[in-house]
């Protein structure tokens, strides 16, 4: 088995995706931008696939006359695509406004800038000095970080490292702060050369403002890049009831970008500041929320094992009470053990909320807070709505039961980015397969699900004469229409073998002498390396099967 969690492992896994062509830095040849990432063409169809392929599973393939297995009850899926800018009031309703921020601490000394609850630190004396070591390193990397730092400070050679008293093991330095067990003036920052140079903690709002019109100039003009797709689906709650024929129980599904402007943006596409989101708001009657949470939570979790995750390194976490969002009555995190994470520590993919009513009362009515156990209408010292809602009727009426009531949510949110670059690290492998002569050759090959692969089938002519490129030609505009395949012909098999390996590609068509004679060509599998002849006539329908 490979070591699955190391950094060496996520470097070899980030330069093929930009050698092959997966993704790149955005606006490299200007030094690149912090947060942002472009897919390269093999890239933007495995995003587009599993986009695709959501979509498909949770909208457009959705059986809304069966009862599937864990619902309670049939249900319908529609869609939506909404603008990125949305009208401000909807920011200061939902509560991103006020309280979407994260806390940033900086350093007077070096002029960076970090999140405060990605610091961690321990104390460190030599020779009655005392202080504590901070760094901004995550996983496996923030101890040997914190070593090197002492070191540094105490002016050690690396032999003398030993001769450090280490006051404790490694703790997040808000909590440190907060516990009184460290000071700031005592805090060495992680880029600092002396103690006391990050200053207090403040708050950042993760929005991006923009502002609208070619006059914009006073407040009024403010406009803010949604940092969720979650509130186009709530204010167009109405409009999709009064224009289709959908009744509760029913979900309404987008993906499209959402920004966040990150204080802190790492580890690949992870935590980037322009990412796509795959978002579904379920809305359904009070009284069966908590049986449709449980079936989203268990869909939601089958469909990553389904397209091939490994189920060791995914973990379903349902968050404690003192985690939920001050309007959540359940949520629960689909996450991944990312490679450059420390052993043990995952990764979010996707999050699925019990919302309650929180959404679609707060654009009705205003901002809401919770008081007494309850929601409550945030008002400012003159007893008015702080952020007044829309005034609009967002209710919904059963006309067969002739219930009225305020349908409650249940929200499955994925990232598309960082469920791509899940895939893509779970299907990288190294392994050793024969080369044409027999002999062990290394090689790295994406497992990925046929379904998720850029391209399905590659058509491969033994030698360039012989009528054999003829032959794959035809081959090729034959399978073409029903699948995205390649022709190659460039060098010799086995090093287009080794290409599309690491492409993904889950079938090879190798087309030889023997095609010539009895129209067969072999069909060698990605995973298995079996090679089987099949008839050229019969290739489409194989692979279309395969694929469904
Ligand atoms: N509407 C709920 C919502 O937006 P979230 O947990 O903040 O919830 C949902 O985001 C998903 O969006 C996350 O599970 C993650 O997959 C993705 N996501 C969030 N921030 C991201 C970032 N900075 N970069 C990449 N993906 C991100």
């Amino acid at each position: 088995m490979q070591n699955q969690n190391d950094q060496s492992r996520m470097d070899r896994i980030v330069s093929l995706a930009k050698r092959r062509g997966f993704v790149f830095q955005s606006s490299e040849i200007y030094g690149g931008l912090n947060g942002f990432w472009d897919y390269g063409p093999l890239g933007v169809a495995l995003k587009r696939n599993l986009k695709d392929a959501w979509w498909h599973d949770m909208v457009a393939g959705h059986d809304e006359l069966a009862t599937l297995t864990g619902a309670p009850s049939p249900y319908e899926m529609t869609g939506l695509d909404c603008t990125i800018i949305m009208h401000p009031q909807v920011w200061k309703c939902s509560g991103h406004f006020d309280l979407f921020h994260d806390w940033m601490i900086d350093c007077r000394e070096s002029k960076r800038r970090y999140r405060y609850d990605h610091l961690h630190g321990r104390w460190a004396a030599h020779r009655g000095k005392k202080v504590f070591v901070t760094t901004d390193a995550s996983g496996d990397e923030a101890a040997p970080a914190t070593v090197a730092r002492a070191q540094k400070f105490f002016g050690l050679r690396a032999k003398q490292v030993d001769e450090i008293e280490w006051g404790g093991g490694l703790e997040s330095l808000q909590q440190a702060i907060a516990a009184g067990s460290a000071t700031l003036a005592d805090t060495l920052g992680p880029d600092a050369t002396a103690p006391g140079s990050l200053t207090e903690p403040r708050e950042f709002n993760l929005m991006f403002e923009t502002r609208i019109g070619a006059l914009a100039g006073d407040d009024e003009d403010r406009a803010f890049l949604r940092p969720e797709t979650a509130q186009g689906i709530f204010v167009n709650f109405k409009n999709v009831l009064d224009t289709s024929r959908v009744r509760v129980p029913f979900g309404i599904a987008q993906v499209g970008k959402s920004f966040r402007n990150e204080i802190t943006p790492r580890n690949f596409t992870f935590r980037s500041r322009e990412f796509e989101q795959m978002e579904i708001e379920f809305f359904c009657k009070p009284a069966d929320s908590a049986a449709w949470y449980r079936y989203w939570r268990d869909r939601r979790w089958k469909w990553y094992l389904d397209l091939g995750l490994t189920a060791g390194r995914l973990q379903l976490r349902e968050h404690a009470a003192d985690e939920l969002s001050h309007y959540s009555v359940g949520t629960a995190d689909i996450e991944y053990a990312f490679p450059f994470l420390a052993a043990g520590e995952f990764g979010e993919l996707e999050g699925i909320a019990h919302r309650g009513d929180f959404d679609l009362r707060s654009h009705m009515e205003g901002k809401l807070v919770r008081q007494d156990g309850g929601l409550v209408v945030e008002t400012g010292p003159d007893g008015k709505p702080r952020h007044k809602g829309s005034g609009k009727d967002l209710s919904y009426f059963d006309d067969i039961t002739r219930e009225r009531f305020v349908p409650h949510v249940i929200e499955p949110s994925a990232g598309a980015d960082r469920a791509t670059l899940a895939f893509l690290c779970d299907a990288y492998h190294e392994d050793e397969v024969p080369d044409e002569d027999g002999k062990p050759r290394s090689r790295t090959v994406l497992k990925l699900h046929p379904r998720l692969a850029p391209v399905k089938a590659a058509i491969l002519p033994l030698v360039k004469k012989d009528g054999m490129p003829e032959v794959a030609i035809d081959l090729y505009r034959a399978l073409k229409p029903h699948m995205a395949c390649q022709y190659d012909e460039k060098g010799s098999v086995g090093r287009r073998y080794a290409r599309q390996d690491e492409a993904g590609t889950p079938w090879c068509l190798t087309v030889d002498g023997q095609s010539l004679a009895d129209r067969t060509v072999t069909l060698r599998d990605r995973d298995s390396l079996v090679q089987q002849r099949v008839a050229i006539d019969e290739v489409v329908d194989l692979l279309r099967d395969k694929l469904s």
